[in-house]
């Protein structure tokens, strides 16, 4: 269809005024807390690739009526019903990358190490010490084992990727979703320091040897690595894509991160920061490397195959189908039977747990679970895998037969989501994720629950001996 000139003109005009206008409500009520350009200051940045799944509906309903407890107000009577939907539509457009290099980083760094020596936290325990993330507060938290009490705090925003507890466990290290990376003081208890990698970020990863920090962005793209001991960046790939996210291999000293718009791996030597790409069949939207560090299993996104990477050799060794869609690889558990290794990981949106067999790569089994959940854990002294099912359900898969041998109930009708095990795998922590949520402690024999926390919307919880960097 052609358009007369002057119509197109007029088509143009009408676009972006109508732009202009949603831009100018924006710089108006927005823009004091979420950042002129969507980057975020008090507020959380307002750019799609923060607001992540989310729909408009969501978020129109957030913009409506504030969110409650936080600074986040109400626009109901403030805003029309269209000018409410014309800011969802223009917060979930593209936001221009923002300059942000070492110097714009380093004007956010943070170090506050002065006034303080060793001996006021935690000199023993460590190595059975949790971090457990309270949604609901944007805050993380560091509690011990063994009474299950929060020792310190920290305030972190929202955070996607795991906290990470360094190989000494003298520090831990968070990334937010909004590209902070806060450094933690596990002997002290209390915030060593932090740093503004970019707007948007997913994960991090700590080196071998505790001394540099990798963080996959997403805004601006690309990987930053920084020293973990002063927090001064140090290199960034800024070429290397839109991460989904980065890992350390204590096999080769290196950093693995996929970018999720290359078909691609990004290698990084965490001695000389030197960079080596590997091709993929497709790009890299989530995945799970074995405990050997020898391979990786990958998917792409809507691809519905799982394809194996050799990490030694750098290339892709097997590929094979999945007939359930959306595989959830980074929340994969592991366990040996009978000589042989397994790895079991959810399907997001899908009631199913699928079991594969590392070495042969074989899929074994796709057991049918309560509905759709997004967390599988399991240790080596425990007899199942505990698998969340999006109820309020955890059900426990046998390890030997794969059949459905039990199930724990928190709090029935109340939402009850991941489980980490303390460090000798006698106890099971399972979050109730509600406002008036807690996290409930079971021991993993008698199935009993033995304690309850209260958090309000606890999520992840990370054990020190299960999760180093
Ligand atoms: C006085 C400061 C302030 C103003 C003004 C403000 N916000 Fe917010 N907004 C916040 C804070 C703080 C949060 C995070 C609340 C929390 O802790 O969850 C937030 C969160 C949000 C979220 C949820 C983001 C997420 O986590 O997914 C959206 C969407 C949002 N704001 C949109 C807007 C829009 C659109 C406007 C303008 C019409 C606006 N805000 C004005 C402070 C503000």
């Amino acid at each position: 269809m052609r358009l007369p000139f002057t119509a197109l003109i007029g088509l143009l005009l009408l676009c972006s005024s109508a732009l202009a206008g949603v831009e100018t409500l924006y710089l108006k009520h927005c823009a004091a807390c979420h950042h002129a350009e969507r980057h975020g200051l008090s507020g959380p940045p307002l750019i799609p690739e923060y607001l992540g799944p989310k729909n408009e509906t969501e978020l129109a309903s957030i913009i409506r009526n504030g969110l409650e407890a936080t600074n986040m107000p109400a626009f109901k009577g403030v805003l029309s019903e269209k000018e409410v939907l014309d800011t969802v539509h223009f917060i979930k457009t593209p936001a221009k990358a923002p300059e942000w290099g070492f110097e714009e980083m380093l004007s956010t760094r943070v170090i506050s190490s002065e006034g303080y020596g060793p001996g006021h936290g935690l000199e023993h325990g460590r190595e059975n010490l949790f971090m457990v993330v309270e949604a609901g507060k944007g805050t993380v938290h560091f509690m011990d084992g063994e009474r299950f009490e929060v020792m310190g705090s920290v305030k972190a925003g929202a955070v996607h990727g795991g906290p990470k507890f360094a190989p000494a466990l003298e520090h831990a290290f968070i990334s937010s979703r909004d590209g902070w990376v806060i450094k933690y003081d596990l002997l002290n208890l209390r915030e060593a320091g932090r740093i503004r990698a970019g707007i948007s970020a997913r994960n991090l990863a700590i080196s071998a040897d505790g001394k540099k920090v990798a963080v996959a962005s997403l805004l601006p793209a690309g990987l930053v690595v920084f020293d973990a001991a002063t927090l001064l960046p140090l290199k960034s790939f800024r070429d290397s894509g839109a991460m989904s996210a980065v890992y350390s291999l204590r096999e080769g000293r290196r950093f693995v991160a996929a970018a999720r718009d290359r078909a691609g791996l990004v290698f990084i030597d965490d001695g000389t920061l030197d960079e080596k790409f590997m091709q993929t069949p497709m790009p890299v939207t989530d995945f799970f490397i074995e405990p050997g560090e020898r391979y990786m299993a990958a998917t792409s996104r809507g691809s519905g195959k799982l394809w194996i990477v050799d990490l030694k050799e750098e290339r892709t060794v097997k590929e094979l189908p999945l007939r359930s869609g959306m595989p959830h690889l980074a929340a994969a558990s592991f366990w040996e039977a009978d000589g042989a290794m397994f790895a079991a990981f959810p399907h997001i949106g899908e009631p199913v747990l699928s079991v594969l067999k590392l070495g042969d790569w074989e899929l074994l089994a796709e057991i049918k679970v309560k509905g759709p959940g997004f967390f599988a854990r399991t240790h080596e002294s425990v007899p199942h895998v505990w698998v969340d099912t999006g109820t309020d359900t955890i059900q426990l898969i046998d390890k030997k037969t794969l059949a459905v041998a039990g199930e724990v109930v928190p709090e029935p009708g109340k939402k009850a989501m991941h489980i980490e095990f303390t460090g000798d795998g006698a106890f099971a922590l399972v979050s109730v994720s509600e406002d008036d949520g807690r996290i409930e402690v079971y021991d993993t024999r008698t199935l009993e629950p033995v304690k309850g926390i209260p958090f309000k919307r606890p999520v992840g919880k990370y054990n020190a001996s299960n999760r180093r960097f």
